[in-house]
């Protein structure tokens, strides 16, 4: 039988606004748990999405004066649109509006009601509409909701109900006998203490309002809203009517190995998700993993707040790579943490400036300057210093694998810095400058040579947390970035490094943040939090009366013109990007356009369209767009903007 993929999820975010860092977080750490596993060779399935349904939703919509699906597409692509700028690689994106989805809802329904465990009655009592949890008069706290504060609203209606009671018992069997079931532990007490204080039935359905999925023969009511997202793990993995073994479509990822999730939604996770599967006699997953939360410059997340850590302006201030990087190296997963810009720059300076990328720029400027940029393998010159590094980085890697294995981003990143320092100081004490200057050529190319090793180890140990700085690695070292994917052994073994490379020698790969540049971001930090909701983008698209009118001279500062497409392709593992040539008044252009999903790279061809010329040059999956190609956004269709007739590449657009 063909093993299993290693199956992770992320939470499935609501859409009611657009994404902030707290999503961020989950996904990007999620994305390198994937990678990792990738890395050494495993298939693996990794899956995200968004929850649609629920009261919020619905009245968000309404707020915004849209139909809920409506609303629902627009914002879930701003979601999808983060991830692409993320880099990150899931493997599948669920919509809990999907129809696979909602197939696969009503038939764990019918399980569970065919098991005996739903039944019909009344619900009286307390609903938070914004975590969409009901709560006792015993739980409020001083009226409020005890997680998110805001007032509780009284609710009374017909209500089915799951025999959530039943599962007490059965639950602290599972958790007994499966330790590793929810992490960190601390977590997992905490999930103990709270299922043995006892467990009421749950409320599983809402008449008050229409927008979710159906009571199978029961249209009256639909379907509580973490009944119906829960589900989208098993949805996504096939899980349907009419699936084979179990309702599962026959090469099923399910169970899943890990569910990455915040702290706030353990409960739902680890008491009523196992619940529900008991009830239906669906296997559960491996383990619900819980990080902490994010406090920003000390202070509890608000939408102004949110505003200064913008996951769009952080990629754009300091690149991906150093984001991925800040969040999982700055606390250890399971820990709330506090997001500061001051830290992260902190970071950047040191971490990844003065040792990693220091440790490339000199090596290759060595490499340059005194072997004309060829590292080559000279076994006579070897001696213990080469030895110790070897065993260093054969150990680091282990404790590296093993560290990541068990979700210990940072402790797996601290291995991987061992290496950063131990190549550093070879080169210091091995001094490659001396043996320049007094030509003892064999020892100085073993010592480029092994320094240049360490960092193709390095590169592998990063790729996880630092897709774009491997590749870039890679390519500074002269070898194809499609190499890394070769054998996690031979990635990190020290001695698989070719007998001899062309290097090329780039730009520092993470130029340090001066002074001035820092005073300047804390200037702009300091401006985000006092516009506060102002410059936080509406979660709907606004309407044309409410967008500030710019002067003339406004409008001309952006630099549009005509192009010519020259060739299209598909940006390589992206699923919404497409990479094209064009051409403007003699120069040529290489942009990147999130239509993938609207249009086939040859339709694209010979085509005269719009570009924003001046916009800052930004990277995506790996390939630096150096402009913008407008498109008219209607809902879910995209159309690219063209020109009436015959004109010029290069002519102005006013
Ligand atoms: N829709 C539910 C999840 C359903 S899963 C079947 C939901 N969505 S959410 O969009 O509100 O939150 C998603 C995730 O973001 C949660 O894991 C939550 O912990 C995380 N975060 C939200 N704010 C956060 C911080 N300030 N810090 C870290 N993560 C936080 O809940």
């Amino acid at each position: 039988m063909a093993s299993k993929p290693f199956y992770i999820t992320t939470p499935i975010y609501y859409v009611n606004d657009k994404p902030h860092l707290g999503h961020a977080y989950t996904t990007i750490a999620a994305d390198v748990k994937a990678r990792f596993h990738r890395l050494r060779g495993e298939e693996v399935r990794f899956l995200t999405g968004t929850d649609e349904h629920g009261q919020k939703l619905a009245r968000a919509a309404e707020e915004a004066g849209m139909a809920p699906k409506q609303f629902t597409d627009l914002n879930c692509a701003k979601f999808r649109e983060l991830w692409e700028k993320l880099n990150i690689s899931y493997d599948d994106f669920i919509r809990t509006t999907d129809d696979r989805h909602k197939r696969g809802v009503a038939e764990l329904w019918r399980r569970v009601l065919a098991a005996g465990d739903i039944y019909k009655g009344e619900y009286e009592g307390k609903y938070c509409v914004s975590c969409e949890t009901y709560f006792t008069d015993l739980q409020l706290l001083d009226g409020n909701c005890p997680d998110c504060g805001r007032p509780a609203e009284p609710v009374s209606e017909d209500s089915y109900f799951f025999r959530l009671s039943k599962y007490e018992k059965p639950l602290l069997d599972h958790y007994e006998r499966h330790p590793g079931f929810v992490m960190p532990d601390s977590r997992r007490n905490e999930i103990i203490r709270f299922v043995q204080g006892g467990l009421r039935d749950l409320s599983v359905s809402r008449t008050s309002f229409k927008w979710g999925i159906s009571v199978p023969d029961d249209p009256s009511h639909v379907i509580y809203v973490w009944f119906d997202a829960l589900s989208n793990y098993m949805t996504a993995a096939g899980f349907g009517p009419g699936g084979g073994g179990g309702g599962f479509a026959e090469a099923t990822a399910w169970p899943a190995d890990q569910h990455f999730i915040g702290k706030d939604i353990l409960r739902f996770h680890a008491v009523y998700w196992p619940a529900f599967l008991l009830s239906a006699g669906i296997p559960l997953p491996e383990q619900v993993y819980s990080h902490g939360w994010w406090t920003i410059e000390g202070q509890k997340m608000s939408k102004s707040l949110g505003n200064a850590v913008d996951p769009h302006w952080l990629i754009e201030e300091y690149g991906v790579d150093a984001i991925r990087y800040f969040v999982l190296r700055e606390i250890p997963f399971g820990l709330d943490g506090d997001f500061s810009h001051s830290h992260l720059i902190s970071r950047i300076n040191s971490d990844l400036a003065n040792d990693l990328g220091n440790l490339l720029h000199r090596t290759l400027n060595m490499v340059k300057r005194y072997r004309k940029g060829r590292l080559l393998r000279a076994p006579g010159g070897e001696g213990q210093a080469e030895e110790d590094l070897c065993s260093l980085v054969e150990s680091a890697a282990k404790t590296y694998e093993r560290e990541m294995e068990v979700t210990n981003f940072q402790e797996g990143l601290k291995a991987a810095w061992t290496v950063v320092s131990a190549a550093n100081k070879y080169i210091d004490s091995s001094a490659p400058w001396e043996l320049a200057k007094k030509k003892e050529s064999e020892r100085l190319d073993t010592v480029l040579y092994h320094a240049g090793a360490s960092l193709r180890v390095l590169a592998a140990l990063v790729l996880p947390f630092m897709p774009e700085t491997a590749e870039k690695i890679y390519s500074q070292l002269g070898l194809p970035a499609a190499s890394l994917s070769a054998p996690f052994r031979e990635l990190t073994a020290l001695r698989a490094f070719p007998e001899s490379v062309e290097t090329r020698l780039g730009e520092p790969i993470f130029p340090r943040i001066e002074e001035e540049a820092r005073a300047e971001i804390e200037k702009k930090v300091a401006a985000r939090i006092s516009a506060g909701d102002a410059v936080d983008a509406p979660a709907a698209e606004p309407g044309a009366e409410d967008v500030p009118q710019i002067t003339f001279d406004e409008f001309q500062r952006l630099d549009l013109r005509v192009v010519k497409v020259i060739a299209a392709a598909p940006v390589f593992k992206s699923k919404n990007l497409i990479k094209l040539e064009v051409e403007l008044s003699g120069e040529r252009r290489t942009v990147v356009a999130g239509i993938a999903k609207h249009y086939a790279p040859d339709q694209l061809v010979g085509r005269r369209l719009v570009l924003v010329a001046n916009l800052k040059p930004a990277t995506l999956m790996g390939v630096e767009s150096q402009g913008m190609i407008l498109a008219a956004v209607d809902g879910d269709r995209v159309r690219v903007l063209g020109v009436d007739g015959e004109v010029e590449p290069g002519a102005r657009v006013r």
